[in-house]
């Protein structure tokens, strides 16, 4: 074993930083035999150089994460600061002066990954990210490793435990929206603001990764179709409930059947309960992917949390170290497949439409043809009503978005048609 020490920067030290210096620390023998030389904390970059930090060697803590990164003698920068800047300047400098870098940043690699992986190639360094996509389940690796030789079809991912949770409370408890997202800040699974949660940000940008890697082609965050899970009601689980079916915000990302192009997408959306990812509970994550050789495979774990994101920091770092020893990169950005990607009205899948309508003969009929003259068409209606109202709930077999958006808009000109209460997509099937 190599006795001089691999140094290592930690850019940040909140909830996942604390806990990547304890592992470090705590697994200081192991993580050496396995690496094949010790590794040392050489500098730890904070915003509050005052506050305690146990565990921490106050000496090595400085609030000027520049001169760290260029002191020349780093081997190893983990970023966990998280959003966009300093932390992408932190990275390139990183890089341009030597070092190799882990980050846990999904905002930060779902928009600038390419110009990241382009640095960190010019420079001859690697750029890990495992952490950023679900916490601490291997996925990131498995995609670029493990199926290197297989063509994924399609990835499937509950990669937000908050809406995640919040889902769960609703189906479990009959609770309402705004009753499970109060319960799941009371708890700490959401933050005071849960924007980048419950409107899809966050799991956007983890599609836009995944679809990346999983395609082989650059997928941006603007590419990425997102709608939040705000709209999700009491009564729309209880729709899914009778078609033996619960709802979850999705991450998906396909290839189309012509294999010409590539979609990504975050929405709510029914799945069946038979389903794996249907019993995915509280603030637990799960992936689904399906390749052509492998057939399909899950992946579940937690998402989120200090330790459990460490542990996905660790294992890069370990990987990283490991890279650097033998004087060698792993694999970086591969785009070279350059599918385009397709904008959300060509994604086919099948729709749950929920309509509120006058309760008079003739209404299911004039509603049936507005499907039919859109080219979509229906699996199954239930109808009940009393006093004149009505509600219809059409469930139909798969169509395009762009169709299915052309027959709601006619559906809700009919005069018949006093709402559209929801609209649903049915995956997983
Ligand atoms: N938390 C999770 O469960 C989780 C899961 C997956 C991925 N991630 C990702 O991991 C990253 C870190 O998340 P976190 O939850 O650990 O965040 P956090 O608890 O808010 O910690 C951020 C750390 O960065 C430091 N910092 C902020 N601005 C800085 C600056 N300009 N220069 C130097 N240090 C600065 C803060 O210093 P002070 O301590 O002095 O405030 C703090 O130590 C993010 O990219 C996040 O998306 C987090």
């Amino acid at each position: 074993m190599r006795t001089r020490p691999l140094k290592v920067a930690l850019l940040g030290c909140g909830v996942v930083g604390s806990e990547v210096a304890r592992i470090m620390t705590t697994h200081a023998a192991d993580l050496a035999a396995r690496i094949g030389a010790p590794v040392e904390l050489a500098g730890v970059a904070v915003r509050r150089p005052d506050k305690v930090r146990e565990g921490i060697d106050p000496a090595l803590v400085t609030t000027d994460a520049t001169a760290l990164v260029k002191r020349g003698d780093i081997d190893v920068v983990v970023e966990v600061i998280g959003g966009i800047e300093p932390a992408r300047t932190l990275i390139t400098t990183a890089f341009a002066h030597g070092a190799s870098v882990v980050s846990a940043n999904k905002a930060l690699i779902a928009q600038d990954g390419a110009a990241l992986h382009a640095a960190a190639d010019e420079h001859g360094r690697d750029l890990y990210y495992e952490a950023a996509v679900a916490g601490a389940i291997p996925l990131i690796r498995p995609l670029r490793e493990s199926l290197a030789g297989d063509k994924v079809n399609r990835v499937l991912g509950i990669v937000n435990g908050t809406t995640n949770f919040i889902l769960d409370a609703m189906d479990t408890t009959g609770a309402g929206y705004q009753e499970a997202l109060d319960e799941a800040t009371a708890l700490g699974y959401a933050e005071a603001d849960p924007t980048a949660d419950v409107e899809g940000f966050d799991a956007a940008a983890k599609a836009a990764i995944l679809a990346g890697i999983a395609f082989h082609t650059r997928v941006r965050l603007d590419d990425v179709h997102r709608e939040g899970m705000t709209e999700v009601t009491a009564a729309d689980f209880a729709s899914a409930r009778r078609m033996g079916c619960t709802i979850k915000l999705l991450a998906i990302c396909e290839r189309a059947a012509d294999g010409a192009s590539v979609t990504a997408r975050v929405h709510p959306a029914m799945i069946p309960l038979s389903h794996p990812l249907a019993n995915v509970r509280e603030a637990y994550n799960a992936v689904f992917v399906e390749s052509e050789a492998a057939g399909q495979l899950m992946f579940y774990g937690p998402g989120a949390g200090g330790s459990p994101t460490a542990s996905a920091v660790l294992g890069d770092l370990v990987a990283v170290c490991r890279n650097r020893l033998g004087g060698a990169t792993g694999p970086g950005e591969s785009a070279y497949a350059a599918l385009p990607v397709s904008p959300m009205g060509e994604v086919v899948t099948r729709y749950h439409i929920s309509l509120d309508v006058a309760d008079k003969p003739g209404v299911l009929a004039q509603v049936a043809t507005v499907f039919a003259e859109h080219g979509v068409s229906i699996d199954t209606v239930r109808q009940s009503g009393k006093d004149g109202e009505a509600s219809l709930v059409v469930v139909t077999h798969r169509a395009s978005d762009a169709a299915l958006g052309g027959t709601v808009e006619a559906l809700r000109k009919l005069d018949t048609v006093r709402g559209v209460a929801s609209i649903m997509r049915v995956e997983g099937e």
